[in-house]
């Protein structure tokens, strides 16, 4: 264990710890949306960034180890004026600006980007970005891709790896242009892609999204506890 200090708190972590982590145990909120706990922490979207004294720029706080006597600030003029920026980024890359998802999208009113841009107070985006799109994957029987709403987060791809340990879901190409490669389109059945959902529970927008015979929204159901129907070991 060592001490480090933020937001003027002097706050006990074990050697591993990320900045993150360290400010929810802490009881501090930080803005995240391409990190997913144990399964993703790639550090793409900037929406995590805080201030590390001594380091010149924001970090993103999602895979920043802490070290001792660091001292960081987790708020300010700067570091919301950054997280702004990048939301921005973000939504003029989700087709915000050229097209109206929202209102038919399967996750309209539990789309981790929306509740991001209503924290932040982000309606809109000067960025005039033409969204990388591409056909609507929907051949698999229970999962479907719409790369339109894709943020390229990553987190179906750290699903699929490291949750689901399939390796079936990979990203394509590189840069600003990086795609999710997903298995749903004509040759599923030919793909390791054993339709778990991993990949749709984790991502963060309408993307991936599970078929279902009914279609409701997030405030209709009501979620239980249940057994897994994926595999027969019933863990
Ligand atoms: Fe840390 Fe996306 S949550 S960079």
């Amino acid at each position: 264990m060592f001490d480090f200090t933020i937001d003027g708190r002097n706050v006990s972590v074990k050697e591993g710890t990320t900045i993150l982590e360290a400010a929810r145990s802490a009881g501090l909120h930080i803005p995240t949306l391409c990190y997913l706990k144990n399964v993703s922490s790639i550090g793409s979207c900037r929406l995590c960034v805080v201030e590390v004294e001594g380091t010149a720029g924001l970090v993103s706080s999602c895979n920043t180890l802490v070290k001792p006597g660091m001292v960081v600030h987790t708020n300010s003029d700067a570091i919301t004026a950054a997280r702004r920026t990048a939301l921005q980024l973000i939504i003029a890359d989700h087709g915000l600006n050229t097209t109206q998802y929202c209102f038919s999208c399967p996750k309209n009113g539990s789309c981790e980007l929306q509740d991001r841009c209503r924290e932040l107070g982000v309606e809109t985006t000067p960025f005039d970005v033409k969204p990388a799109g591409g056909p609507i994957l929907d051949s698999n029987p229970f999962i479907a891709f719409n790369p339109a709403l894709c943020i390229r987060c990553q987190r179906c791809v750290g699903a699929c790896n490291n949750a689901a340990g399939n390796h079936t879901l990979i990203t394509g190409r590189r840069g600003v242009r990086t795609s999710i490669l997903a298995p749903f389109g004509e040759d599923w059945k030919s793909t390791n892609c054993e339709s778990c959902g991993n990949c749709a529970g984790a991502c963060p927008t309408g993307a991936i999204t599970m078929k279902r015979r009914r279609q409701y929204r997030s405030w209709e159901i009501q979620r239980v506890r249940t057994t897994c129907p994926h595999c027969a070991t019933g863990c």
